[in-house]
């Protein structure tokens, strides 16, 4: 062999033997089973953790298409490639109308990675779609969603036989307090979903709203009532009876059925949407692998609780470890002074330019917990009673640091983490794996999904609209379901 062919024969063996590894995995390669506001899957070149080639994010190229069921039009698809700089991409994909005959096409330097193209006959339903499928267990099992988690078991097992009548009679009578508590009786019939809301602050009932007509138009639910509370603070005392109430929080001191944060739902629901924070983005957004990051820990946000003031304090002290600021005064306006100037807001994203993060209690839980951990940072979080519905699968040392209560072992940590460099960056990947295999729209759907499901199984009272709800109707989405207008069309 000359050294020319010899040079054109390894070229194409290197070539042809990377584009035998690169895999491509997730829910969105499900369109027809798993139907979300925005698809996505992942790309993952590399042999080994983190090889991050800036070149791969051009020689990767992903083309979806399919056709509309008017006429010969081609179907809207929207596509978005993250690169999460580690030899990985996500890709995000949103539908705007039915789609029959869809096709992904996953490209390596401009030919197919194996198995690609991904085909479906049809049809591929865009969220909005009123199609709901019969069979609540066969569609948990096709969404790809766990029998149970242990959250909801734990938090359920109080409750057999419920009798709803009483239940929203006594939560009236004890939890009804207009200038503190807000919360909404749901009924959810024929799967239909109609509410009562009580108290001065009800504009959060759209994200609860969001989530049950979401549920209800993919799949056709069980009747039940639930209460869920609208503010931040879980509200049934371990010393008071047990009464079901639904929050986004939860605490080791009351008895609150906890479901995912509104910031996360909403997260979920409007991928792709308005909202621009959510846990795939934030992975496609960070600027920096872990080795080119800054080796002090990042905080931001308000005064929302004393150890925050102590937080400018420690860092004060030890500059050379911390870059914390105040972002707005509220609770402590008479220290601002002392504690100020407020800082202005840096992205988000940014807090990715530091390799390690500080997450503490605002004033209940900090719902920014899965974007951090999202963010191939290490965490540092405060011990608190306070916790979203994932915090229980969490591991101190596997997926954060700890720190205490009073925050007096911080600066320990930090310096624990500067020595420890492989072991910190060990405990950042395990956290965005754990972002990535329990906190995903598909992981958000399925908790609620499951925790309705199990819900309904301990209500034993019949089931009926209550004269004074309203209705919450689906949007007005054009669409026909089953696809039986396109074969008729054929
Ligand atoms: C990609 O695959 C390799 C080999 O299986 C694995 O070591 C690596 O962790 C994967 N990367 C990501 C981001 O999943
Ligand atoms: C703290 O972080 C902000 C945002 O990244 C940066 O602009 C600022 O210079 C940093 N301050 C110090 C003292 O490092």
């Amino acid at each position: 062999m000359t050294n020319l062919t010899l040079t054109i024969f390894l070229l194409c063996v290197c070539r042809s033997f990377q584009k035998e590894f690169i895999t491509a995995y997730g829910p969105g390669l499900e369109p027809d089973k798993i139907v979300m506001p925005a698809r996505y899957f992942f790309i993952n070149c590399s042999l080994s953790d983190s090889t991050y080639i800036p070149q791969l994010a051009n020689d990767v190229a992903i083309e979806i298409n399919g056709k509309s069921t008017d006429k010969n039009n081609n179907c809207r698809v929207w596509v978005n490639k993250l690169d999460r700089k580690d030899g990985s991409f996500i890709v995000r994909y949103k539908v705007y109308n039915k789609c029959m005959d869809l096709s992904i096409n996953i490209f390596y330097k401009g030919k197919h990675i194996k198995k690609s193209p991904f085909t479906y006959k049809g049809p591929i339903y865009p969220d909005q779609c009123d199609c709901p499928q019969k069979d609540l267990h066969r569609w948990l099992q096709e969404y790809g969603c766990p029998k149970i988690y242990d959250q909801i078991e734990n938090d359920l097992q109080i409750y057999q036989n419920v009798d709803m009548n009483t239940v929203i009679k006594k939560i009236l009578k004890k939890y009804h307090k207009p200038e503190s508590t807000s919360f909404c009786h749901y009924v959810i019939k024929d799967n239909t979903i109609h509410r009562n809301c009580y108290g001065r602050h009800v504009g959060f009932n759209m994200f609860s709203d969001n989530i049950l007509l979401f549920l209800a138009r993919k799949v056709i639910m069980p009747d039940m009532e639930l209460v869920i509370n609208l503010g931040d603070w879980p509200l049934v005392h371990k010393n008071s009876e047990p009464v079901p109430i639904f929050s986004w929080c939860g605490s080791d001191d009351t008895f609150d059925i906890v479901m995912p944060t509104y910031d996360i739902t909403e997260s979920t629901l409007e991928n792709m949407g308005r909202v621009t924070l959510d846990i795939l983005s934030v992975q496609g957004s960070v600027s920096y692998a872990w080795k080119d990051r800054e080796n002090r820990a990042i905080w931001r946000g308000r005064d929302s609780r004393l150890e925050r003031l102590k937080l400018v304090d420690i860092s004060r002290m030890n500059p050379d470890l911390f870059n914390v600021s105040l972002t707005n005064f509220f609770f402590f306006r008479d220290k601002e002074a002392e504690y100020g100037p407020k800082a202005p807001h840096i992205s988000f994203f940014n807090f990715f330019d530091y390799k390690y993060q500080i997450n503490i209690d605002g004033t209940v839980a900090a719902y920014r917990m899965p974007y951090l951990l999202a963010g191939g940072g290490m965490v540092m979080k405060q011990d608190s009673p306070y916790y979203e519905h994932f915090y229980k699968q969490l591991n101190a040392w596997e997926h954060y640091v700890p720190v205490s209560r009073d925050l007096s072992d911080l600066k320990e940590r930090v310096l624990w983490a500067r020595k420890n460099d492989d072991k910190a960056k060990i405990i950042a990947n395990n956290a965005r794996n754990f972002a990535n295999n329990y906190l995903l729209p598909q992981h958000i759907i399925c908790y609620h999904a499951v925790l309705f499901l199990e819900w309904s199984k301990k209500i034993k009272s019949t089931v009926t609209i209550k004269e004074d709800m309203t209705p919450i109707p689906q949007p007005d989405f054009p669409c026909e379901c089953n696809g039986k207008e396109y074969h008729e069309e054929l």
